[in-house]
């Protein structure tokens, strides 16, 4: 698994139409599509998901805006890809991420961040298995 991470284009860049550019780069930087689709969480489902912030000011906000839309998850492969990955999407406030990453290009703000990257192994795993089963996957 150490190779593998998860990734949301989250609901403000689906809506705005950066879904395929995302995409583009994200494969251009050399990462393997394992998995993907298109899905629109319930409130339930988005808080289950970020569980973990639970107890974070920013939760329920996190939460409404998760399910506001229709998201592309998907789990990924490349070598070192948690960091990799992490470097790609850049800060989690657009304003201190460093220019060409996805979010300094398409995120406008810390809470509609356009993208989503798990943060370790033990994560991406978790993650991938809440939206793929064995038989979604390459
Ligand atoms: P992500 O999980 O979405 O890849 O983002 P991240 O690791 O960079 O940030 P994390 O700490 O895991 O937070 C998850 C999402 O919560 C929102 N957030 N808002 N207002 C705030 O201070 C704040 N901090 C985090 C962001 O949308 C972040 O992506
Ligand atoms: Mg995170």
């Amino acid at each position: 698994m150490t190779n593998r991470t998860f990734t949301m284009i989250k609901p403000d860049a689906f809506a705005n139409g950066h879904t395929g550019a995302i995409l583009d780069k994200i494969i251009k930087a050399g990462f393997k599509l394992i998995a993907m689709k298109t899905v629109h969480l319930t409130r339930e489902k988005a808080g289950a998901f970020y569980e973990v912030h639970k107890a974070r000011p920013f939760y329920g906000e996190l939460v409404q805006f998760m399910s506001s839309g229709p998201i592309v998850a998907a789990i990924l492969e490349k070598d070192n890809a948690i960091a990799d990955f992490r470097t790609l999407i850049g800060n989690t406030d657009p304003k201190k991420a460093d220019a060409g990453t996805i979010r300094s290009l398409f995120a406008k703000s810390i809470d509609a961040n356009a993208i989503h990257g798990s943060d370790s192994d033990e994560n991406a795993k978790i993650e991938g298995d809440f939206f793929f089963s064995m038989m979604e996957r390459v």
